[in-house]
């Protein structure tokens, strides 16, 4: 297996509508810091979201969107590899070999496809079932070893565990067995109108997310409406999910510990509360948009980027590739 100094990341999110605060602070804010430590690939997994319809112009609109998002979020691309996966043709030709390895069985109990299969009831397509597939491949390819990823994707990286022992033991050691990266402070961020669902960017319901896009006002208006229990008491506990899910959103965005948190807002009502996670969402919301904006004004710079990370991905996950179709008995092509 190649060396490598430092430990390998690898993360990704579907350009698929909008990226919520749920999203930023479980996954992507966690992602700037990784630079330092390990040798960070991250994706735009453009591929992923076909296995639900898109509007052509919206996907390419969005994409570009999230590759401004993760720049504007601390990712440097000097520093990482940032690329758009349907640039880096060897994530659907493994997932092809992957595709013989995988069972359907195990691909028709995760979660995620059972979830999805119930709200798109109209297109159950096979990329949905095959969804964790692709995800694996996008792991496997770059040899990664940490994937910092939220909740509810870490069933999708046991499978891909378990894919890679599955081909290790069948055509000798080839693949890395990666593990899930969760953040400490990775508690999930849950729907503001229901907090016993996580705060999802599908989320029929605008007003049970914030989405990154959401300008100021709306933010207030829609914390304001967040639903909230029976009494009238700012902490935290199994029994107050709603007011928990608020003051987790308020030390992730502020910093405040959870204790000075709670003491802070002892004696006030939940109206001047949810003012003041307002102001702290909106700070850590507002800049990120302003540099979003600034680099979206730049398409040569992003273009730029987006070119050297594909050299750079191709570079590695081709050498993959070539070893995987080597190994399960294909014939090189002569050049
Ligand atoms: N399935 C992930 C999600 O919905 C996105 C994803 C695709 C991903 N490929 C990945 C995440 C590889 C980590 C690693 O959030």
């Amino acid at each position: 297996m190649e060396e490598q100094a430092r430990k390998r990341v690898f993360s990704g999110v579907q350009p698929t509508g909008k990226v919520t605060l749920g999203n930023y602070l479980g996954a992507i804010r966690n992602w700037q810091p990784l630079q330092e430590q390990y040798d960070c690939i991250y994706c735009v997994v453009d591929l992923h979201s076909l296995t639900v319809t898109q509007v052509p112009a919206e996907l390419r609109k969005n994409t570009m969107e999230l590759v401004a998002l993760y720049i504007a979020c601390g990712i440097d691309p000097t520093k990482s590899t940032l690329f758009i996966q349907s640039h880096v043709h060897e994530h659907a030709e493994l997932a092809w070999i992957l595709d013989t390895i995988a069972y359907v069985g195990e691909l028709n109990r995760m979660t995620q496809f059972k979830d999805k299969s119930r709200k798109h009831a109209d297109n159950i397509n096979m990329g949905l079932m095959n969804y964790p597939v692709l995800m694996a491949s996008d792991i496997l390819l770059y040899n990664a070893d940490y994937i910092p990823v939220g909740k509810d994707q870490v069933q999708h990286v046991e499978l891909t565990r378990d894919v890679a022992q599955r081909f290790n033991a069948r055509y000798s050691d080839t693949f890395v067995v990666p593990q899930t990266l969760i953040n400490k402070s990775g508690q999930s961020i849950k729907s503001l109108q229901d907090p016993s669902a996580k705060m999802s960017k599908s989320d029929p319901n605008d007003n049970a997310l914030i989405s990154l896009n959401d300008d100021a006002d709306t933010i207030r208006r829609k914390l304001r409406r967040a639903v909230t229990d029976s009494d009238t008491c700012v902490r935290h506990g199994a029994d107050k999910p709603a007011i928990t899910n608020l003051l987790n959103i308020y030390t992730l965005c502020s910093g405040v510990s959870m204790s000075d948190a709670e003491k802070s807002f002892e004696g006030k009502g939940y109206g001047e509360f949810k003012d003041a996670v307002a102001d702290a969402v909106i700070s850590v919301v507002s800049p990120i948009q302003a540099e979003q904006k600034r680099l979206l004004a730049d398409k040569a710079y992003l273009e730029g980027v987006l070119k050297t990370g594909a050299e750079q991905a191709s570079y590695i996950a081709s050498k993959t590739l070539a070893k995987v179709y080597r190994k399960v008995g294909l014939i090189p092509r002569v050049r």
